[in-house]
């Protein structure tokens, strides 16, 4: 399909492989996510927690799909710099403020890719005591060899290309587009 104008003014042109998942199926999946999450957690507090920056957009979505009191919060963790390959170096830039001990903890991470990013943070959190301690990601290629914890929730399966909109970057780029697509 030829991308539409709209689409080439938010890219500035440059034309995208192919969308992978478009605004009503994200949107469809993110409501079902909220379900799945308001029956999962019955009782004590819950705090939300977004992985920066990637997470911003789907974790706007998913919180006002959620039929419970919750708290948000958000962590930042650099790994890529402006590559499309996993450095493996996971640095904390801003650790949450709120109190993380005794309270149920939702990471909400973007993308599964090598699954360091997540395991060196669920170890991290870990040590803060937290009643539960779960994850809900929007996409996972499935290449990860060994997670620390596995995404209790999870979008969609994603193909093994780089992907991009819906909150992913490539170089700060494509973060606004509202569907997600391959970038090659
Ligand atoms: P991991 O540590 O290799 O699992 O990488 C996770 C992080 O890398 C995610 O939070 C994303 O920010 C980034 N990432 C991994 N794959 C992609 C992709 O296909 N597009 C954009 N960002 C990605
Ligand atoms: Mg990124």
């Amino acid at each position: 399909m030829l991308p539409s104008t709209a689409q080439l003014k938010q890219t500035g042109g440059r034309e995208l492989a192919r969308i992978v998942f478009d605004e009503e199926t994200i949107a469809r999946r993110v409501r079902e996510l909220g379900r799945e999450i308001t029956t999962a957690y019955p009782e004590g507090d819950l705090l939300v927690l977004g992985l920066l920056k990637g997470s911003f957009i789907f974790l706007s979505d998913l919180v006002r799909r959620i039929e419970r009191p919750l708290q948000v919060d958000f962590l930042v963790a650099a790994s890529y710099g402006e590559g499309t390959v996993s450095s493996g170096n996971v640095r904390l830039l801003y650790d949450p403020e709120t109190e993380l001990a005794g309270k149920h903890i939702l990471l909400v991470e973007d993308i599964i890719d090598t699954g360091k990013t997540l395991n060196r943070l669920v170890a991290l959190l870990r040590q803060r005591d937290p009643r539960s301690l779960q994850i809900c990601a929007l996409l996972d290629k499935h290449i990860a060899e060994h997670l620390e914890l596995d995404a209790a929730f999870l979008g969609f399966d994603a193909p093994r290309a780089f992907l991009v909109g819906y909150g992913l970057d490539h170089a700060e780029n494509f973060r606004h587009l509202p569907y997600i697509a391959s970038l090659t």
